[in-house]
Protein backbone atom coordinates (compact mmCIF):
# COMPACT_ATOMS: atom_id res chain seq x y z
CA UNK A 1 0.00 0.00 0.00
CA UNK A 2 1.02 4.16 -0.25
CA UNK A 3 1.66 5.01 3.00
CA UNK A 4 1.96 8.50 4.07
CA UNK A 5 3.48 9.90 7.44
CA UNK A 6 2.76 12.68 8.98
CA UNK A 7 6.01 13.51 11.75
CA UNK A 8 9.12 11.69 11.54
CA UNK A 9 9.55 11.98 15.02
CA UNK A 10 9.54 8.61 17.55
CA UNK A 11 6.33 7.23 16.38
CA UNK A 12 6.40 8.15 12.81
CA UNK A 13 10.06 7.24 12.21
CA UNK A 14 9.68 3.66 13.51
CA UNK A 15 6.11 3.30 12.25
CA UNK A 16 7.08 4.66 8.36
CA UNK A 17 10.14 2.39 8.53
CA UNK A 18 8.54 -0.71 9.67
CA UNK A 19 5.78 -0.22 7.63
CA UNK A 20 8.52 0.31 4.53
CA UNK A 21 10.19 -3.13 5.53
CA UNK A 22 7.12 -5.09 5.42
CA UNK A 23 6.89 -4.12 1.49
CA UNK A 24 4.77 -0.61 1.94
CA UNK A 25 5.69 2.46 0.03
CA UNK A 26 6.32 4.75 2.00
CA UNK A 27 6.82 8.80 2.24
CA UNK A 28 7.78 10.65 5.88
CA UNK A 29 6.51 14.06 5.54
CA UNK A 30 8.64 16.51 8.70
CA UNK A 31 8.73 19.80 8.42
CA UNK A 32 12.54 19.80 9.59
CA UNK A 33 14.67 19.63 6.97
CA UNK A 34 17.76 18.80 8.39
CA UNK A 35 15.92 15.58 9.93
CA UNK A 36 14.77 14.49 6.49
CA UNK A 37 18.01 15.37 4.99
CA UNK A 38 19.27 12.29 7.39
CA UNK A 39 16.72 9.86 6.52
CA UNK A 40 16.94 10.25 3.28
CA UNK A 41 20.87 9.85 3.46
CA UNK A 42 20.00 6.44 5.47
CA UNK A 43 21.09 8.22 9.17
CA UNK A 44 18.39 7.83 11.79
CA UNK A 45 17.65 11.08 13.63
CA UNK A 46 17.25 9.07 17.04
CA UNK A 47 19.28 5.89 18.45
CA UNK A 48 17.03 2.82 17.81
CA UNK A 49 18.27 -0.56 17.48
CA UNK A 50 17.72 -2.12 13.74
CA UNK A 51 16.80 1.35 12.45
CA UNK A 52 19.94 1.89 10.15
CA UNK A 53 19.45 -1.55 8.36
CA UNK A 54 15.90 -0.02 7.70
CA UNK A 55 16.38 2.94 6.39
CA UNK A 56 19.12 1.60 4.27
CA UNK A 57 17.05 -1.21 2.65
CA UNK A 58 13.27 -0.26 2.52
CA UNK A 59 11.30 1.82 0.13
CA UNK A 60 11.12 5.13 2.32
CA UNK A 61 11.49 8.76 1.20
CA UNK A 62 11.19 11.89 3.47
CA UNK A 63 10.02 15.14 2.09
CA UNK A 64 8.92 18.21 3.76
CA UNK A 65 6.50 18.58 0.41
CA UNK A 66 2.64 17.64 1.47
CA UNK A 67 1.61 17.38 -2.11
CA UNK A 68 3.96 14.08 -2.38
CA UNK A 69 1.11 12.32 -0.28
CA UNK A 70 -1.55 13.66 -2.82
CA UNK A 71 -1.82 9.51 -3.71
CA UNK A 72 -1.64 7.82 -0.52
CA UNK A 73 -3.74 5.13 0.66
CA UNK A 74 -3.03 5.08 4.71
CA UNK A 75 -2.19 8.67 6.35
CA UNK A 76 -0.96 8.44 9.55
CA UNK A 77 -0.53 11.72 11.66
CA UNK A 78 2.35 11.17 13.95
CA UNK A 79 3.10 14.65 15.37
CA UNK A 80 4.19 15.42 19.10
CA UNK A 81 1.27 16.42 21.63
CA UNK A 82 3.07 18.24 24.06
CA UNK A 83 1.20 18.15 27.74
CA UNK A 84 2.46 21.02 29.66
CA UNK A 85 2.90 20.91 33.78
CA UNK A 86 -0.93 21.90 34.55
CA UNK A 87 -1.80 18.59 32.41
CA UNK A 88 -2.89 20.65 29.68
CA UNK A 89 -2.38 19.24 25.86
CA UNK A 90 -1.01 21.14 23.07
CA UNK A 91 -2.70 20.07 19.65
CA UNK A 92 -0.72 23.12 18.11
CA UNK A 93 1.29 20.57 15.64
CA UNK A 94 -1.65 18.43 15.38
CA UNK A 95 -4.51 20.67 13.81
CA UNK A 96 -1.51 21.98 11.81
CA UNK A 97 -0.90 19.08 10.16
CA UNK A 98 -4.56 18.05 9.56
CA UNK A 99 -5.34 20.99 7.82
CA UNK A 100 -2.35 20.10 5.71
CA UNK A 101 -3.08 16.60 4.77
CA UNK A 102 -6.88 17.89 4.36
CA UNK A 103 -5.58 20.54 1.47
CA UNK A 104 -2.77 17.66 0.11
CA UNK A 105 -5.69 15.55 -0.03
CA UNK A 106 -8.87 17.90 -1.28
CA UNK A 107 -10.40 17.69 -4.69
CA UNK A 108 -11.78 14.39 -6.84
CA UNK A 109 -9.64 11.13 -5.88
CA UNK A 110 -10.19 7.51 -4.29
CA UNK A 111 -10.77 6.59 -0.35
CA UNK A 112 -8.46 7.36 1.78
CA UNK A 113 -7.81 6.24 5.79
CA UNK A 114 -6.57 8.91 8.34
CA UNK A 115 -5.25 7.42 10.77
CA UNK A 116 -4.32 9.28 14.35
CA UNK A 117 -1.37 7.90 15.83
CA UNK A 118 -0.27 10.61 17.95
CA UNK A 119 -1.08 10.09 21.91
CA UNK A 120 -4.52 12.30 22.63
CA UNK A 121 -6.88 12.90 24.94
CA UNK A 122 -10.52 10.80 24.62
CA UNK A 123 -12.53 13.05 22.01
CA UNK A 124 -9.69 14.25 20.15
CA UNK A 125 -10.21 12.40 16.86
CA UNK A 126 -13.59 13.25 16.74
CA UNK A 127 -13.92 16.91 18.17
CA UNK A 128 -10.40 18.17 16.19
CA UNK A 129 -9.26 16.08 13.83
CA UNK A 130 -12.59 14.66 12.09
CA UNK A 131 -14.00 18.72 11.35
CA UNK A 132 -10.31 19.75 9.84
CA UNK A 133 -10.30 16.97 7.59
CA UNK A 134 -14.46 17.30 6.98
CA UNK A 135 -13.34 21.55 5.86
CA UNK A 136 -12.71 20.04 2.31
CA UNK A 137 -16.57 18.78 1.91
CA UNK A 138 -15.72 15.38 2.33
CA UNK A 139 -17.54 13.17 5.02
CA UNK A 140 -15.74 11.17 7.63
CA UNK A 141 -16.93 7.23 7.37
CA UNK A 142 -17.86 8.19 3.57
CA UNK A 143 -15.60 9.66 1.49
CA UNK A 144 -12.92 8.98 3.46
CA UNK A 145 -12.30 6.66 6.22
CA UNK A 146 -10.26 7.47 9.96
CA UNK A 147 -8.70 5.40 12.39
CA UNK A 148 -7.08 6.21 16.11
CA UNK A 149 -4.71 3.38 16.55
CA UNK A 150 -2.25 3.91 19.43
CA UNK A 151 1.54 2.80 19.50
CA UNK A 152 3.14 1.11 22.76
CA UNK A 153 6.82 1.43 21.62
CA UNK A 154 9.40 1.34 23.99
CA UNK A 155 12.65 3.70 23.41
CA UNK A 156 15.55 1.43 22.42
CA UNK A 157 13.10 -1.41 21.52
CA UNK A 158 10.75 0.10 19.45
CA UNK A 159 11.16 -1.40 15.72
CA UNK A 160 11.27 -4.81 17.90
CA UNK A 161 7.93 -3.70 19.71
CA UNK A 162 6.66 -2.66 16.08
CA UNK A 163 7.34 -6.33 14.31
CA UNK A 164 6.07 -7.62 17.15
CA UNK A 165 3.08 -5.91 19.00
CA UNK A 166 1.68 -7.55 22.07
CA UNK A 167 -1.79 -6.19 20.96
CA UNK A 168 -3.17 -3.94 17.76
CA UNK A 169 -5.68 -1.45 18.86
CA UNK A 170 -8.20 0.08 15.83
CA UNK A 171 -10.20 2.85 16.64
CA UNK A 172 -12.85 3.15 13.67
CA UNK A 173 -15.20 5.67 13.04
CA UNK A 174 -16.99 2.63 10.80
CA UNK A 175 -16.21 -0.72 9.72
CA UNK A 176 -14.92 0.37 6.04
CA UNK A 177 -11.61 2.21 7.93
CA UNK A 178 -10.54 -0.33 10.24
CA UNK A 179 -10.74 -3.15 7.22
CA UNK A 180 -8.34 -0.71 5.47
CA UNK A 181 -6.01 -0.12 8.18
CA UNK A 182 -5.81 -4.12 9.41
CA UNK A 183 -4.86 -4.76 6.10
CA UNK A 184 -1.64 -3.40 7.07
CA UNK A 185 -1.34 -6.02 9.64
CA UNK A 186 -2.37 -8.93 7.92
CA UNK A 187 0.59 -11.38 8.76
CA UNK A 188 1.16 -9.98 12.52
CA UNK A 189 0.63 -12.37 15.21
CA UNK A 190 -1.35 -10.52 17.54
CA UNK A 191 -4.28 -10.05 19.45
CA UNK A 192 -6.75 -7.43 17.72
CA UNK A 193 -8.85 -5.20 18.95
CA UNK A 194 -11.45 -3.00 17.14
CA UNK A 195 -13.30 -0.32 18.70
CA UNK A 196 -14.71 3.16 18.50
CA UNK A 197 -12.16 6.22 18.50
CA UNK A 198 -12.08 7.52 21.72
CA UNK A 199 -12.01 3.99 22.94
CA UNK A 200 -8.40 3.62 21.61
CA UNK A 201 -7.65 6.92 23.13
CA UNK A 202 -8.03 6.00 26.36
CA UNK A 203 -6.94 2.67 26.12
CA UNK A 204 -2.95 4.10 25.16
CA UNK A 205 -3.65 6.21 28.35
CA UNK A 206 -5.11 3.71 30.45
CA UNK A 207 -2.33 1.45 29.75
CA UNK A 208 0.62 3.82 30.24
CA UNK A 209 -0.93 5.41 33.07
CA UNK A 210 -1.44 1.71 35.02
CA UNK A 211 2.13 1.32 34.36
CA UNK A 212 2.89 4.08 36.21
CA UNK A 213 1.30 3.50 38.69
CA UNK A 214 2.51 0.15 39.12
CA UNK A 215 5.79 2.02 39.31
CA UNK A 216 4.84 4.41 42.00
CA UNK A 217 3.06 1.30 43.88
CA UNK A 218 6.27 -0.47 44.38
CA UNK A 219 8.44 2.70 45.19
CA UNK A 220 5.98 3.43 47.68
CA UNK A 221 5.63 -0.64 49.04
CA UNK A 222 9.98 0.19 48.93
CA UNK A 223 9.58 3.44 51.03
CA UNK A 224 7.43 1.49 53.70
CA UNK A 225 9.51 -1.48 53.45
CA UNK A 226 13.08 0.41 53.95
CA UNK A 227 11.64 1.98 57.11
CA UNK A 228 10.87 -1.71 58.73
CA UNK A 229 14.11 -3.30 57.37
CA UNK A 230 12.98 -4.85 54.54
CA UNK A 231 14.32 -5.26 50.80
CA UNK A 232 11.18 -4.30 48.71
CA UNK A 233 13.09 -6.72 45.91
CA UNK A 234 12.56 -9.35 47.92
CA UNK A 235 8.59 -8.44 48.56
CA UNK A 236 8.51 -8.27 44.25
CA UNK A 237 9.96 -11.38 44.30
CA UNK A 238 7.42 -12.59 46.35
CA UNK A 239 4.51 -11.07 44.46
CA UNK A 240 5.34 -11.51 41.30
CA UNK A 241 4.50 -15.33 41.70
CA UNK A 242 1.10 -14.08 41.84
CA UNK A 243 0.20 -14.24 37.71
CA UNK A 244 -2.21 -11.86 38.55
CA UNK A 245 0.42 -9.33 39.25
CA UNK A 246 3.09 -9.93 37.43
CA UNK A 247 7.04 -9.41 37.24
CA UNK A 248 7.06 -6.45 34.79
CA UNK A 249 7.31 -2.68 36.01
CA UNK A 250 8.35 -4.14 39.78
CA UNK A 251 11.68 -2.48 39.53
CA UNK A 252 11.61 -0.05 42.89
CA UNK A 253 13.95 3.05 42.59
CA UNK A 254 13.31 6.44 41.63
CA UNK A 255 10.57 6.37 39.68
CA UNK A 256 9.74 7.03 35.86
CA UNK A 257 10.82 9.49 33.04
CA UNK A 258 10.84 9.68 29.36
CA UNK A 259 8.99 10.80 26.75
CA UNK A 260 5.43 8.92 27.47
CA UNK A 261 4.65 8.05 31.12
CA UNK A 262 4.78 11.35 32.80
CA UNK A 263 3.34 13.10 29.78
CA UNK A 264 0.34 10.66 29.56
CA UNK A 265 0.05 10.61 33.28
CA UNK A 266 -0.12 14.56 33.41
CA UNK A 267 -2.49 14.35 29.94
CA UNK A 268 -4.86 12.09 31.67
CA UNK A 269 -4.91 14.05 34.73
CA UNK A 270 -5.38 16.92 32.94
CA UNK A 271 -8.49 15.87 31.04
CA UNK A 272 -9.97 14.36 34.16
CA UNK A 273 -10.37 17.82 35.76
CA UNK A 274 -11.80 19.43 32.79
CA UNK A 275 -14.57 17.26 33.04
CA UNK A 276 -14.92 17.96 36.69
CA UNK A 277 -13.14 14.89 38.07
CA UNK A 278 -10.73 14.79 40.58
CA UNK A 279 -8.32 11.54 40.13
CA UNK A 280 -6.56 11.12 43.42
CA UNK A 281 -5.19 7.99 42.33
CA UNK A 282 -3.61 9.27 39.38
CA UNK A 283 -2.43 12.69 40.98
CA UNK A 284 -0.84 10.69 43.94
CA UNK A 285 1.43 8.36 41.32
CA UNK A 286 2.38 11.53 39.94
CA UNK A 287 3.04 12.82 43.44
CA UNK A 288 5.23 10.37 44.39
CA UNK A 289 7.24 10.32 41.00
CA UNK A 290 8.19 13.85 41.83
CA UNK A 291 9.11 13.11 45.67
CA UNK A 292 10.66 9.44 45.38
CA UNK A 293 14.00 10.98 43.22
CA UNK A 294 14.50 13.80 45.64
CA UNK A 295 15.01 11.39 48.51
CA UNK A 296 18.49 10.46 47.12
CA UNK A 297 19.49 13.94 47.92
CA UNK A 298 17.69 13.68 51.55
CA UNK A 299 19.26 10.43 52.17
CA UNK A 300 22.72 11.85 50.95
CA UNK A 301 22.04 14.60 53.71
CA UNK A 302 22.49 12.36 56.30
CA UNK A 303 25.94 11.32 55.62
CA UNK A 304 27.67 14.69 54.25
CA UNK A 305 26.76 18.15 53.91
CA UNK A 306 25.93 19.51 50.54
CA UNK A 307 26.98 23.21 50.81
CA UNK A 308 30.34 23.04 49.00
CA UNK A 309 30.55 19.30 48.50
CA UNK A 310 31.21 17.59 45.33
CA UNK A 311 28.54 14.89 44.69
CA UNK A 312 29.14 12.75 41.38
CA UNK A 313 25.87 11.62 39.60
CA UNK A 314 26.25 8.17 37.74
CA UNK A 315 23.73 8.64 35.05
CA UNK A 316 21.95 10.77 33.59
CA UNK A 317 19.32 9.23 31.24
CA UNK A 318 16.14 8.45 31.61
CA UNK A 319 16.47 4.83 31.12
CA UNK A 320 19.83 2.74 30.20
CA UNK A 321 20.21 2.34 26.39
CA UNK A 322 19.10 5.87 25.26
CA UNK A 323 20.91 9.58 25.05
CA UNK A 324 16.62 10.35 25.70
CA UNK A 325 16.89 12.79 28.98
CA UNK A 326 13.33 14.21 28.56
CA UNK A 327 11.91 14.24 32.10
CA UNK A 328 14.92 12.04 33.70
CA UNK A 329 14.87 11.62 36.92
CA UNK A 330 18.38 13.39 36.91
CA UNK A 331 16.91 16.84 36.32
CA UNK A 332 15.03 17.30 40.10
CA UNK A 333 18.03 15.80 41.84
CA UNK A 334 20.80 18.03 40.15
CA UNK A 335 18.36 21.33 40.82
CA UNK A 336 18.05 20.12 44.06
CA UNK A 337 21.65 19.46 44.35
CA UNK A 338 22.94 23.17 43.30
CA UNK A 339 20.43 24.75 45.41
CA UNK A 340 21.61 22.92 48.53
CA UNK A 341 24.92 24.37 47.51
CA UNK A 342 26.92 21.69 45.92
CA UNK A 343 28.83 20.81 43.10
CA UNK A 344 27.72 18.40 40.73
CA UNK A 345 29.89 16.11 38.03
CA UNK A 346 28.18 14.02 36.25
CA UNK A 347 28.53 10.95 33.36
CA UNK A 348 26.31 9.21 31.16
CA UNK A 349 27.57 6.95 28.67
CA UNK A 350 25.20 8.32 25.83
CA UNK A 351 23.52 11.42 27.23
CA UNK A 352 25.49 13.77 28.05
CA UNK A 353 25.49 16.37 24.98
CA UNK A 354 21.47 16.29 25.85
CA UNK A 355 21.41 17.28 29.54
CA UNK A 356 24.33 20.20 28.96
CA UNK A 357 21.61 21.91 26.55
CA UNK A 358 19.37 21.67 30.34
CA UNK A 359 22.27 22.59 32.84
CA UNK A 360 25.65 23.72 31.20
CA UNK A 361 27.01 24.82 34.64
CA UNK A 362 27.77 21.29 35.41
CA UNK A 363 30.54 19.42 35.19
CA UNK A 364 30.49 16.34 32.44
CA UNK A 365 33.56 14.25 33.28
CA UNK A 366 34.95 10.91 33.02
CA UNK A 367 33.45 7.85 35.20
CA UNK A 368 36.86 8.34 37.35
CA UNK A 369 36.44 12.05 37.85
CA UNK A 370 32.98 10.71 39.15
CA UNK A 371 34.40 8.18 41.65
CA UNK A 372 36.55 11.10 43.09
CA UNK A 373 33.67 12.93 44.55
CA UNK A 374 32.40 13.51 47.81
CA UNK A 375 29.71 10.67 47.61
CA UNK A 376 28.04 9.39 44.54
CA UNK A 377 24.43 9.64 43.65
CA UNK A 378 23.46 6.48 41.20
CA UNK A 379 20.37 7.79 38.83
CA UNK A 380 20.33 5.19 35.51
CA UNK A 381 20.88 1.29 35.72
CA UNK A 382 23.84 0.99 32.97
CA UNK A 383 25.06 -1.92 32.90
CA UNK A 384 29.14 -0.76 33.11
CA UNK A 385 28.20 0.77 36.84
CA UNK A 386 28.10 -2.88 37.91
CA UNK A 387 32.15 -3.09 36.94
CA UNK A 388 33.14 -0.27 38.76
CA UNK A 389 35.32 -0.37 42.12
CA UNK A 390 33.09 1.27 45.19
CA UNK A 391 35.33 0.35 47.96
CA UNK A 392 35.95 3.14 49.99
CA UNK A 393 32.84 5.65 48.53
CA UNK A 394 29.59 7.03 49.59
CA UNK A 395 26.98 5.92 47.40
CA UNK A 396 23.03 6.24 47.36
CA UNK A 397 21.97 4.10 44.84
CA UNK A 398 18.12 5.01 42.63
CA UNK A 399 18.68 2.07 40.75
CA UNK A 400 19.69 -1.29 41.94
CA UNK A 401 23.38 -1.75 40.92
CA UNK A 402 23.96 -5.05 43.08
CA UNK A 403 28.21 -3.98 42.79
CA UNK A 404 27.73 -0.56 44.24
CA UNK A 405 26.90 -2.34 47.90
CA UNK A 406 30.84 -2.68 48.30
CA UNK A 407 30.65 0.65 48.88
CA UNK A 408 32.14 2.53 51.98
CA UNK A 409 28.69 3.70 53.15
CA UNK A 410 25.39 2.69 51.04
CA UNK A 411 21.63 3.34 50.48
CA UNK A 412 19.36 2.32 48.54
CA UNK A 413 16.58 5.16 47.66
CA UNK A 414 13.81 2.50 48.75
CA UNK A 415 15.42 -0.52 50.47
C1 LIG B 1 7.04 3.62 27.74
C2 LIG B 1 6.10 2.41 27.61
O1 LIG B 1 6.76 1.25 28.11
C3 LIG B 1 5.67 2.21 26.17
O2 LIG B 1 4.76 1.14 26.07
C4 LIG B 1 4.99 3.53 25.76
O3 LIG B 1 4.21 3.51 24.66
C5 LIG B 1 6.03 4.63 25.79
O4 LIG B 1 6.44 4.77 27.16
P1 LIG B 1 9.62 4.12 27.39
O5 LIG B 1 9.30 5.56 27.63
O6 LIG B 1 10.56 3.77 26.31
O7 LIG B 1 8.27 3.31 27.08
O8 LIG B 1 10.20 3.59 28.77
P2 LIG B 1 10.06 2.30 29.69
O9 LIG B 1 11.06 1.30 29.31
O10 LIG B 1 8.66 1.87 29.81
O11 LIG B 1 10.51 2.96 31.10
C6 LIG B 1 9.91 4.16 31.58
C7 LIG B 1 10.49 4.64 32.87
O12 LIG B 1 10.05 3.84 33.96
C8 LIG B 1 12.02 4.65 32.95
O13 LIG B 1 12.44 5.87 33.56
C9 LIG B 1 12.34 3.46 33.84
O14 LIG B 1 13.54 3.64 34.54
C10 LIG B 1 11.13 3.46 34.77
N1 LIG B 1 10.84 2.12 35.35
C11 LIG B 1 10.42 1.11 34.55
C12 LIG B 1 10.98 1.91 36.72
O15 LIG B 1 11.35 2.82 37.48
N2 LIG B 1 10.68 0.68 37.22
C13 LIG B 1 10.24 -0.35 36.45
O16 LIG B 1 9.98 -1.43 36.99
C14 LIG B 1 10.12 -0.13 35.07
Amino acid sequence: MRISIIGSGYVGLVTGACLAKLGNEVTLVDIDNEKIEAINNGLPPIQEEGITEILNQAHLKATSDYRQIADADIIFLCVGTPVSEDGAMSLEHLTEATGQVTRALEGERGYYVVVVKSTVVPGTTEEVVIPILERAGKKAGKDFGICMSPEFLREGKAVYDFMNPMRVIIGEVDKRSGDMLLGLYRNFNAPILRTDLRTAEMIKLASNTFLTMKISFINEIGNISKKLGIDVYEVAKGMEFDDRIGSKFLNAGIGFGGSCLPKDLRALIGKAKEIGYESRMLEETLNLNEKQALKLVQLLQKHISLKGACVGLLGLAFKPGTDDVRDSRAIGVVQALLQAGATVRAYDPLAMENFKKLFPQIDYVTIEKVLNCDAILIITEWEEFNDLDYTGKIVIDGRRIAKAREARIYEGVCW
